[in-house]
């Protein structure tokens, strides 16, 4: 029986109770499906901060080189936003990406029917949305060189190469084909040279993909059909830092930045995340939505595990949850009974541990 080695980095914030939850969720699927799973933990964030004096200490860094796939909450807390470059928590969460080569960052957005109420726009405009975002995540401004501040000038350096390009919009095709086979490809090449290159490398991998429509647009117009047009949207390739703000924008469209999951894929283990940030303001009080961090545990069952049966049975048991009226906070109207964190990952994990084994649970 082979055992599944997975790093946990609760980080900073609302992040240890979403993982708690998500790591609950874990433990239910693996049961069901006889899968076995070694979880350790290692300091992330303003947590590592205070305990080792780096966001990403070198216990993380070693531990995660033993793991199969990396599970973190949040990373951020306001007590550090003054603090030098390398000190901060999202210097660190980079530093993190960069470690683990996941250059590749899969956003899904779908709009859950029993959640219509929650999203800004108008259901009719809401129906049928069900788009995934692939975000380029280890290059672009984020890591680009030179950078730096002297406090008269400030510089960051967007650069691009060819072969960063291929192997993230490979990731795009590739999930396009696995959906409904359009390919939304984001840039700003009306004024961009890399925005240029990128356009010219999809555009020139798109004869390997006949069976994808390929559709290129600039990212201030996709901003604007995110929100006017998002059902006749399936796959969104794009660059780290229009990625970076063209998810959040989808996020809202699902009803809950507490909702949304993440995979962030290279050659080697892979990242799981919730897209949310840390949320101080809400830690301790077992408010926090962990569905984006139970739906990020599904993915890493799918893509990590290669355990598909145990990625849908988590995806039906929150789709279930939802439909049965489990509403944190976040998504509840006026008049819901509200749960909490905990309450809501019981609830997921019971429907997960109800439903018979499919096949022969209990061994691998
Ligand atoms: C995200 C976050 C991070 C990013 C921050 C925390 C560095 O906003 O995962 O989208 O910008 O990538
Ligand atoms: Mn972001």
């Amino acid at each position: 029986m082979s055992t599944h080695a997975i790093a946990i980095l609760p980080g900073d914030g609302i992040g240890p109770e979403v993982v708690a939850a998500g790591l609950a969720v874990l433990h239910a699927a693996a049961d069901r499906f006889g899968l076995t799973i070694r979880a350790t933990e290692y300091p992330m964030g303003a947590a590592a901060v205070a305990a080792h004096g780096d966001p990403f200490p070198a216990v993380t860094r070693d531990g995660i080189r033993h793991a199969e796939a990396v599970l973190l909450g949040a990373v951020g807390d306001p007590s550090l936003d003054a603090a030098p470059r390398h000190l901060k928590p999202e210097t660190g969460l980079l530093a993190l990406r960069a470690a683990l080569g996941v250059y590749a960052n899969l956003r899904p957005v779908a709009a859950h029917p029993a959640l219509a109420h929650a999203s800004p726009l108008r259901p009719e405009r809401l129906a049928g949305t069900d788009l995934l975002i692939v975000r380029e995540l280890t290059g672009g401004l984020y890591y680009g060189e030179p950078r730096g501040n002297d406090g008269q000038v400030a510089v960051n350096t967007l650069r691009y190469t060819r072969p960063e390009i291929e192997r993230v919009a490979r990731i795009a095709f590739e999930a396009a084909r696995g959906r409904r086979k359009r390919l939304l490809s984001v840039d700003k090449a009306n004024v961009l040279e890399t925005s240029q290159l990128w356009r010219a490398v999809v555009t020139g991998m798109a004869a390997a993909y006949p069976d994808v429509a390929v559709e290129h647009i600039y990212v201030d117009y996709a901003a604007m059909r995110l929100v006017t047009d998002p059902s006749s949207l399936d796959v969104v390739l794009t660059e780290n830092m229009f990625g970076d703000i063209l998810s959040d924008e989808a996020a809202v469209l699902a009803g809950s930045l507490g909702l949304l999951p993440s995979a962030s894929l290279g050659a080697g283990a892979g990242l799981y995340e919730p897209i949310h940030g840390s949320a101080p303001p809400l830690a301790g009080k077992d408010v926090a939505n962990p569905i984006g961090t139970i739906g990020s545990v599904a993915m890493l069952l799918r893509y990590s595990l290669g355990h598909p049966a145990a990625a849908d049975a988590i995806d039906e048991a929150v789709a279930h949850a939802l439909g049965t009226g489990a509403r944190t906070r976040d998504i509840a109207r006026d008049g819901d009974a509200v749960i909490g964190t905990r309450e809501m990952a019981a609830r997921i994990v019971g429907r997960i541990r109800q439903r018979t084994p499919a096949g022969s649970a209990g061994t691998a």
